[in-house]
């Protein structure tokens, strides 16, 4: 009997010092995103409209965000400034004045450019798609979404609505081509006439990171020189994380992507980023109304360099 009451004040004790870790653990998140947000605020890089923008949004950073490694919060509130400068140049490219009601962002994770969405179009209806319902769950508390649970099996996913905006931020980058082919069907069939999907892949800056080993993604090398085969040959390249099976790395070439896109039905590329999300992945749009007067090659100068937190590091 006293050896039952032992043990549970142990365990107890030991939830409430999990408790305490959770709490400071939290506590110094919060004043990384704080500060961060600030040095991002007094950056020459920003725009005064892009300023105002990262002013409104959230900083509540769950702490099983993965997309957040700590020490780097500027690097993760810059993934999603940037891809605010993608998507606006994207729908710019369409037209400026476009109205975007509703919105899908699949995969939200949890919320690192959500949180951009939601300050960008604080009146539309956007619905988060997610495989984990924890970060669902968060994006629909923190930022007034409405929750899409989703399923590895991509071909199943339905919804009884069409959106004027769909983003698909780096979960292209991690599924093989067939995955790839069904995603691109299920965006397909739940865009409006007058929409854009935007999604982003890794195409050649990837591939040449891989190659010269500045970047391994993280994938064993074997399954680095698949990819780059495949790459190569087929313009599709794919490996699985180890131990995983259906989720890794990929990379495609744009020809290839462009054709996989249009094999899934009449819709076309109306927008097109080499590198351009974080300096790192390509971003695509596609829709099915195309603009009379096409879109430039030339990308908007100030989205395609590299992070400028990088650059003001080396600055000082
Ligand atoms: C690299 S993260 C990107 C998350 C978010 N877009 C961002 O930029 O922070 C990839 C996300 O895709 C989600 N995911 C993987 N397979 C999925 C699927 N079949 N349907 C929906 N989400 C999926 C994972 O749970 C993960 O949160």
């Amino acid at each position: 009997m006293q050896e039952t009451g032992v043990a549970s004040r142990i365990i107890s004790l030991r939830k409430a010092c999990g408790h305490v870790k959770n709490i400071s653990a939290d506590v110094k998140r919060a004043t990384e995103f704080y500060r961060a947000k600030q040095t991002l605020l007094g950056s020459k890089a920003l725009s005064d409209g892009e300023k105002q923008l990262l002013a409104r949004i959230s900083l509540a950073v769950h702490r099983e965000d993965s997309m957040h490694v700590s020490g780097y919060a500027g690097e993760y509130l810059f993934a999603g400034l940037s891809a605010s400068r993608c998507i606006q140049a994207a729908l710019n490219s369409i037209s400026k004045e476009r109205a975007v009601g509703s919105l899908l962002d699949f995969p939200c994770g949890y919320g690192r450019v959500l949180r951009f969405l939601r300050a960008m179009f604080p009146k539309s209806d956007i619905t988060g798609c997610e495989l984990q319902k924890t970060a669902l769950d968060f994006c629909q508390r923190t930022f007034g979404i409405v929750p899409l649970l989703s399923s590895i099996d991509l071909k199943s996913l339905s919804l009884p609505r069409k959106f004027d905006l769909i983003w698909c931020g780096s979960l292209l980058t991690h599924i093989d081509e067939n995955a790839t082919t069904d995603l691109l069907r299920f965006f397909h069939r739940h865009l409006l006439v007058e929409g854009i999907c935007i999604f982003t892949t890794h195409g050649q800056r990837a591939v040449e990171m891989i190659k010269d080993k500045r970047k391994t993604f993280p994938l064993v090398d074997k399954n680095q020189q698949k990819l780059l085969r495949d790459f190569q040959e087929e313009g599709y390249g794919y490996a699985d994380y180890l131990n995983q099976t259906g989720y890794g790395i990929s990379a495609v070439t744009r020809s290839r992507m462009v054709e996989l896109a249009r094999g899934v039905g009449t819709w076309e590329e109306v927008f097109f980023l080499d590198h351009g999300w974080h300096g790192l992945q390509d971003v695509y749009g596609f829709a099915m109304r195309v603009p009379e007067k096409k879109f430039s090659k030339e990308p908007p100068k100030e989205i395609c360099g590299h992070s400028f937190l990088a650059e003001e590091k080396n600055d000082h």
